[in-house]
């Protein structure tokens, strides 16, 4: 459990807040590229870490994220022209570039001054794998732009989605790195003995702490000869890594590939879920149906979307489509898809969890490592220390996998090659 005040401080995400200030200090996904499809398009808004922006591709093909509202007089910029190397305001005129800088003022005289005074607030983005970054922190602290794996894969070889969750940021990503669930809440074979986490439900798990958050790794025995196991990474601040190289029933996939998510908040009670796929290495012959089956898989995040926006169809306000009949004959929920059967779970635990309340067990070992992770980071950066992770390189050839193994083998020598980044 946590004090009623260190949940706060872990959950608080905006600007002047001891963990908004943490967060800031690494790259954020903002949108997808995808938003953003033409150079002079429509602006997009993006709010996050609890700040109102917008996000527009200018005329060369640059990303300019900027305060939603003009410095003029506050318009909404969202109603802006998005012309000619910049966004310009529809109230009186002014127009900006992806900087910030004011770049015409033809509401004043031509020798104004207040043109070159005037300022839009602009953050730094930088577009790799699919995804608009943005560094939302201290300019002097800027890292280097992130260099995971899967924003080095071919295009054609890696896929990202992105899913609005109405949750704090902690509880979604606590649903990512918890160890135990995948054997309930995700059980939809109740009975057969063929899957893997049916076979051992409380895992032995080895957790170690490194310079970009952590790795775990899961061992269940899955019979008296063989143990299944999942290494596993945690990324400060907010991401996860997993491999998906196993089928339920213990097959090695053909279509392998390494997934993830990263869970940028939008403010204190909402998440954007960026999910994240790579395939094992260029050379893996994925055929059109074996991608195409990875990306519905890992599309989890686009199950079921309503149309022209991130948000599931099935959600609280309809109890997730939860079907009883189903639950009482074969799946552990009653919920379609495993994404819906998280938000299930994390949605319905209110806005933001009251983390006084709860008593954690063993199995909830991952998830007091990375809370005290946080903790002791959002106290570096009040100290003026720079946090754990903010090296892209630290992060950039770490793998994820899973694999059955033979029980008399150590899984970290068995393993060791799949533990390294292909891209
Ligand atoms: S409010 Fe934007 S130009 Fe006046
Ligand atoms: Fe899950």
């Amino acid at each position: 459990m946590l004090s009623v005040e260190d949940n706060e401080r872990l959950t608080r995400v905006g600007p002047g807040t001891p963990g908004g200030a943490f967060l800031r200090r690494y790259w954020q996904p903002a949108c997808l590229s995808q938003e953003l499809p033409e150079h002079d398009g429509p602006p997009v808004r993006v709010r996050l870490l609890g700040e109102d922006l917008l996000a527009f591709r200018n005329t060369a093909g640059a990303v300019g994220l900027v305060d939603a509202y003009c410095p003029h007089r506050r318009a909404p910029l969202f109603f802006g022209r998005n012309e000619e190397c910049g966004l310009r305001c529809v109230y009186h005129g002014w127009k900006f570039d992806t900087k910030g800088d004011c770049v015409d003022m033809p509401s004043e005289p031509a020798d104004t001054r207040l043109q070159a005074k005037v300022k839009l607030k602009a953050y730094p983005t930088v577009e790799r794998g699919g995804v608009v970054w943005a560094y939302l922190g201290p300019p002097e602290k800027q890292p280097a732009p992130p260099n995971y794996e899967w924003l080095r894969a071919a295009p054609t070889h890696r896929y990202v989605s992105k899913t609005f969750q109405h949750s704090n940021y902690l509880q979604a990503l606590e649903g990512g790195l918890d160890m135990s669930h995948s054997s309930f809440l995700h059980n939809e074979r109740l009975g057969d003995t063929t899957e893997t986490r049916n076979r051992d439900r409380t895992p032995r798990a080895e957790l170690e702490a490194t310079d970009y958050g952590y790795w775990y790794a899961t061992v269940r025995r899955i019979d008296p000869e063989r143990n299944y196991v999942r290494f596993n990474h945690f990324i400060m601040p907010h991401g996860n890594v997993f491999g998906a190289f196993t089928s339920p029933t213990g097959e090695r996939l053909n279509a392998a590939r390494v997934d993830g998510k990263f869970w940028a908040p939008i403010d204190d009670e909402h998440t954007h879920v960026y999910n994240w796929s790579c395939a094992y290495d260029a050379h893996t012959a994925l055929t059109p149906e074996d991608w195409e089956a990875c990306e519905a898989f890992c599309g989890r995040g686009t199950d079921d979307l309503v149309d022209g926006t991130f948000r599931l169809k099935k959600n609280l306000a309809n109890d997730y489509l939860i079907d009883r009949q189903r639950q009482k004959a074969r799946s552990f929920t009653g919920i379609e898809g495993l994404n819906t059967q998280d938000f299930a779970l994390q949605e319905g635990m209110g806005p933001i969890v009251d983390r006084s309340q709860e008593h954690l067990g063993t199995s909830d070992r991952a998830i007091v490592l990375m809370r005290r992770l946080l903790r002791d980071n959002i106290a570096a950066v009040e100290r003026g220390e720079d946090p754990v992770g903010v090296d892209p390189e630290a992060s950039a050839r770490i793998r994820a996998c899973d694999a059955i193994l033979p029980a008399n083998v150590a899984w970290r020598v068995a393993l060791a090659d799949e533990m390294s980044a292909k891209w």
